[in-house]
């Protein structure tokens, strides 16, 4: 996959997601996406809210913890990017000032060492039933991209929503992006089975996820105003499902749940699919 002048030597990816994972073999990965940061750590219920929903499908609660962009900094990175393979931060932030200010740390303080960021683009105003929209998306990768400059590879990751996508993703184009990453996880709910336990609330992964996850690629890669090269994410456990993701006209992939489930998958399918070319290349 080529990301402005970036060559990703493999299309699979670890997505953003806990980096306690086992990291054997992720030297073979085309790139690491970090678990999202804010810029100030943000308190939460869950250290890591994981709920296995059925074999292959999770859910992970809203209100997890999330880390600071100083404390992945300090403690994390250098360890990620040991491996070797170009290392995305992923971002967000409540608003637009936020995400210029976490842009501008970055760049301040790793520029040099990071391949660039991840825009987790996330409903800003949600308590005031505001939706995330495309000026949204755009004003956000336009800030974050004047904080970067004009070299830096921006992927902007968009939720799994194929009725609106197309629009979002425009926005991210207009405001700068380097690629779209599709997508993040669906809003659902779990209910386990002690009835007296509060239900779930949080996003769903894995399996029940790839459906809508390949219609969004797909929507995506075909529409003519949409040239940004695609990141798949959503339910990869095999090659085959990689091969999926690059017939709807992704070019790479990325992986959380399959890696969480199985650590070491990620590793394995680079190691089986680095030969797979994307049509579109
Ligand atoms: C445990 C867990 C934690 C995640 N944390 C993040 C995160 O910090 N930022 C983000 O953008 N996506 C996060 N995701 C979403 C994944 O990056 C990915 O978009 C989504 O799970 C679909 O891919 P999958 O089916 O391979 O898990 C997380 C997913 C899981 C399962």
């Amino acid at each position: 996959m080529q990301l402005g002048t970036l060559t990703l030597q493999n299309p699979i990816c670890l997505a953003a997601a806990p980096w306690q994972l086992d990291g054997a073999g992720y030297e073979r990965l085309g790139a690491i996406f970090t678990r999202t940061v804010t810029m100030e750590p943000k308190p939460g219920l869950y250290e890591e809210g994981i709920w296995q929903v059925n074999e292959q499908t999770l859910l992970n609660a809203t209100n997890m913890r999330t880390e600071s962009a100083e404390i992945l900094v300090q403690e994390h990175l250098p360890h990620l990017l040991s491996y070797g393979v170009p290392v995305f931060v992923s971002i967000t932030a409540p608003g637009i000032p936020g995400f210029r200010k976490i842009a501008r740390f970055l760049a301040r303080e790793v520029g040099r060492q990071i391949a660039g960021v991840e825009v987790y683009m996330a409903q800003p105003d949600t308590e005031k039933g505001a939706e995330l929209n495309a000026k949204f998306v755009r004003e956000a990768t336009q800030a974050v991209r004047n904080e970067l400059g004009p070299e830096s590879i921006i992927v902007v990751k968009l939720p799994p929503w194929p009725e609106h996508i197309r629009g979002l993703a425009l926005g991210a184009q207009e405001g700068g992006a380097t690629a779209l990453a599709a997508t993040n996880v669906l809003k659902a709910l779990h209910l386990s089975d002690d009835a007296t336990a509060a239900p779930v609330t949080g996003g769903l992964s894995g399996e029940a996820l790839r459906p809508v996850a390949l219609r969004c690629v797909w929507e995506l890669a075909h529409d003519s105003r949409i040239t940004l090269p695609i990141f798949g994410t959503g339910g990869v456990f095999t090659a085959a499902h990689v091969s999926d993701y690059l017939r709807c006209g992704a070019t790479a992939v990325q992986i959380a749940s399959g890696e969480w489930l199985e650590p070491g998958l990620s590793a394995r399918l680079a190691a089986e699919c680095g030969h797979l070319i994307p049509a579109s290349l």
